[in-house]
C-alpha cells in the first residue's frame, strides 16, 4: 500500500448503507480482541461473541411472515423469519464470526467460501467453494473479520451475486477506510455492518491499529 492514497475515517463515515456498531459491550470486547496478549483460545471465543452481537444488529431488518401456533392456552399468530438465511464465512478467518452468527440463527445455511489474500500483491484468490446448487434465501451474510483493501469482500459478494442471491450483507469486525470505500463503491446495493472503523492500512496492507492477522490469531498459526 506504499504510496497508495487512502481516504480518512471522516471521508467514509457518511457512506450510505454502512452501519458501525455503537454498542458499549462491543467496544469492551474489541479492546480484548486487539490486545496482543489475548490467547488464541480467548481470541476465538471473543470473535464468536462479537459475531453474535453483529448478527443481532445485522438481522434487525429481516422480513417476517405470520405463523400460527398453539400456546398451552389458545391458538395465536406469531412470526417466523421469511425464507432461508445464509451465512458465507470467508475462510479461514470468517469461521469464528460465522459460529457467532449461528448462535443467533441456528438454522441458517452455511456456505463456505475459501479466499486467500496474496501477501505480496494483496489480491484475493478463490481456493474453496461449497455454495449449494439450490439457492432460496431471503438474505446471505458474507462474514469476514477484516475489511482491509476490500479485495476479498468484493470478490465474495461477486461470487454470491453470480449465484443469484438478491439480498446480500457484508459483516466484518474491523474495516479500514480504504476497504470500506472500495466495497461500498463496488457493491452500492449491499448493507455493510462492522464493529469498528480503524485509521488506515499500513505499507503491507494490514489494518492499524487493527488486531493483527485474524486467521492466525484464531487458529494459533503464527
Ligand atoms: C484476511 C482476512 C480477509 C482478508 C482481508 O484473510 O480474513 O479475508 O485477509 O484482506 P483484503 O480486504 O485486503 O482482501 P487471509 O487472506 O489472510 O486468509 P485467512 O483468513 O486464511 O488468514
Ligand atoms: N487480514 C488480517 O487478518 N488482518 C489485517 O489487518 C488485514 C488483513
Amino acid at each position: 500500500m506504499q504510496g497508495v492514497p487512502q481516504p480518512t475515517r471522516e471521508e467514509v463515515l457518511k457512506l450510505p448503507r454502512v452501519h458501525i456498531s455503537t454498542h458499549p459491550v462491543m467496544a469492551h470486547k474489541m479492546t480484548a480482541l486487539r490486545n496482543k496478549h489475548t490467547s488464541s483460545a480467548e481470541f476465538y471465543q471473543l470473535v464468536k461473541e462479537v459475531g453474535a452481537l453483529l448478527a443481532y444488529e445485522a438481522t434487525a431488518h429481516l422480513a417476517l411472515e405470520p405463523w400460527e401456533i398453539d400456546t398451552p392456552l389458545e391458538r395465536t399468530t406469531g412470526y417466523r423469519l421469511a425464507g432461508g438465511i445464509g451465512i458465507t464465512p470467508i475462510l479461514r478467518a470468517g469461521l469464528g464470526l460465522a459460529e457467532g452468527f449461528r448462535e443467533v440463527i441456528p438454522d441458517a445455511q452455511v456456505w463456505h467460501l475459501g479466499l486467500k489474500r496474496d501477501e505480496r500483491t494483496l489480491q484475493a484468490m478463490e481456493y474453496y467453494n461449497q455454495l449449494p446448487h439450490k439457492v432460496d434465501l431471503q438474505i446471505c451474510y458474507a462474514v469476514d473479520p477484516m475489511l482491509a483493501t476490500g479485495g476479498s469482500a468484493i470478490d465474495a459478494v461477486n461470487i454470491l451475486k453470480r449465484k443469484g442471491i438478491k439480498r446480500i450483507s457484508y459483516v466484518g469486525i474491523i474495516a479500514a477506510p480504504y476497504g470500506l470505500l472500495k466495497l461500498s463503491q463496488a457493491h452500492p446495493d449491499i448493507d455493510i455492518y462492522i464493529a469498528v472503523l480503524d485509521e488506515k492500512l499500513n505499507d503491507y496492507g494490514y489494518i492499524v491499529p487493527g488486531l493483527g492477522d485474524a486467521g492466525d490469531r484464531q487458529f494459533g498459526t503464527f
